[in-house]
């Protein structure tokens, strides 16, 4: 097939990926040609804000000024080099990282998925080398209704039977247990445990929240018992909740953390695991990597999202900004919303069933210019750029009053 021109309608271009695209996505019918800030426009020029920021992996807006730059002038220079040699990027990159962070060391990758594959590896060869565990015993426990990606082991631990059915069999060595439920931690945690691994906040759960003192029980039981304490901040990291890291609001550092999504600048994809030397180092040349992970263009655009971040503007935006879309929901809620969770920038809104699905309602917000992504049922999710107005924010809820106002 040749490249589709301009000319093509939206229609067409839907039509046109049927026969050619695996069918593992059931997008909504935009289609998406340019984008600026917090503003897509798709290809007839209808403009829509973006109140999903793919993920989180916007966060800093479409086409940051700053991070176009910086991957322009990388392009210019190097792309790409393997990790067969250097590059003159990557010392910085890790250097800056782990700095914001507070850790030691980076493990750079590409994928969020790939980062979790990584950390499962790192935390079973500690287990086995430093804390002694039986070969192949090595247990990791994890949280009901997670999402760490599409991976087959990730899967394996997954509680989702869609992201399960049809793909066994399955990676052992992991233990389920309910999120926010410290003694269910505590019982499931035994001397063959490596690590914990949960979301800080579950993103694709609903943005989950757990209680106040849950990430701060997880790192006490998890130092008390001697495993590893393994924080996904994939989605909920980089500015999202109003703090660099979502266990910042706890004060709260773990062993291992996992970076992605935003680590990217919406450019190119980014991941890493950040962590404690003592613990990183078990991997030894030959071990473990990916031709891309920390490719020089990688590097640039990553030091720059860190540079971004450093400045502290993107998290105060996301916890002011955080409060008009707080206050907003509230209002809405008795009028077509059944409950919302929020924390910064980042919202799950339970909507009446009685009025649509999440997928009804998100159709609906698309006919009024506004992008958001449905979860689980009637619960649609909130994910603006951290650069969206005060203004925009408050049109994105006229919107989504409007639309439950009106029904679908
Ligand atoms: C918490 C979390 N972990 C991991 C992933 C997987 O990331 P990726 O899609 O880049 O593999 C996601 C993606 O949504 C996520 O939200």
């Amino acid at each position: 097939m040749t490249a589709p021109a301009r000319t093509h309608t939206s229609a067409e271009l839907i039509r046109a990926e049927a026969p050619v695209l695996a069918h593992n996505y059931h997008p909504l019918p935009v289609v998406v040609a340019r984008a600026e800030g917090t503003w897509v426009e798709d290809v007839e020029g209808r403009r829509y804000l973006d109140m999903l920021a793919g993920y989180s992996a916007l966060n800093f807006g479409h086409r940051n000024p700053v991070l176009i730059e910086a991957a322009h002038r990388q392009l210019d220079r190097l792309t790409l080099t393997s990790r067969a040699f250097h590059n003159d990027r990557l010392a910085h990159f890790a250097a800056s990282l782990a700095r914001l962070t507070g850790l030691d060391m980076v493990l750079p990758m590409n994928t969020g998925a790939e980062a979790v594959e990584s950390a499962v590896k790192v935390a079973r060869k500690w287990a086995y080398e430093v804390k002694g565990v039986a070969p192949d015993r090595a247990t990791i426990v994890v949280a009901a209704d997670n999402f760490h990606g599409r991976t087959t082991t990730i899967v394996s631990f997954s509680t989702d039977e869609t992201a399960r059915s049809g793909f066994g069999p399955f990676t052992p060595g992991f233990r389920i247990v309910p999120y926010n439920d410290l003694a269910a931690l505590e019982a499931a945690v035994d001397e063959t445990t490596a690590a914990v691994l949960i979301e800080p906040i579950q993103g694709e759960a609903g943005v989950v929240i757990p209680d106040d003192g849950y990430l701060a029980g997880v790192r006490e039981l998890t130092s008390r018992k001697g495993c590893l304490f393994v924080a996904d901040e994939i989605q909920s990291g980089l500015g999202r909740t109003g703090t660099t890291l979502a266990v910042d609001h706890e004060g709260v550092v773990p062993d291992l953390l996992l970076l992605g999504k935003a680590l990217g600048g919406g450019i190119v994809p980014v991941s890493a695991v950040v962590g404690r030397r003592d613990v990183l180092e078990v991997l030894r040349p030959g071990e473990h990597g990916s031709t891309f992970g920390g490719n020089p263009l990688a590097a640039a655009v990553g030091s720059a999202v860190v540079e971004l971040l450093e400045t502290g503007e993107f998290q105060r935006r996301a916890a002011e900004l955080g409060v008009v879309l707080r206050d907003g929901l509230a209002a809405l809620v008795g009028k077509g919303v059944e409950g919302f969770r929020a924390r910064g920038l980042w919202a799950g809104v339970d909507i009446d069933p009685s009025i649509g699905t999440g997928r009804e309602i998100s159709e609906g917000l698309m006919r009024e210019g506004v992008l958001v992504k449905d979860t689980h049922g009637s619960t649609i999710r909130l994910a603006p750029p951290l650069t969206i107005t005060a203004d925009e924010l408050r049109s994105a809820l006229a919107a989504l009053e409007k639309v439950l106002a009106q029904g679908v």
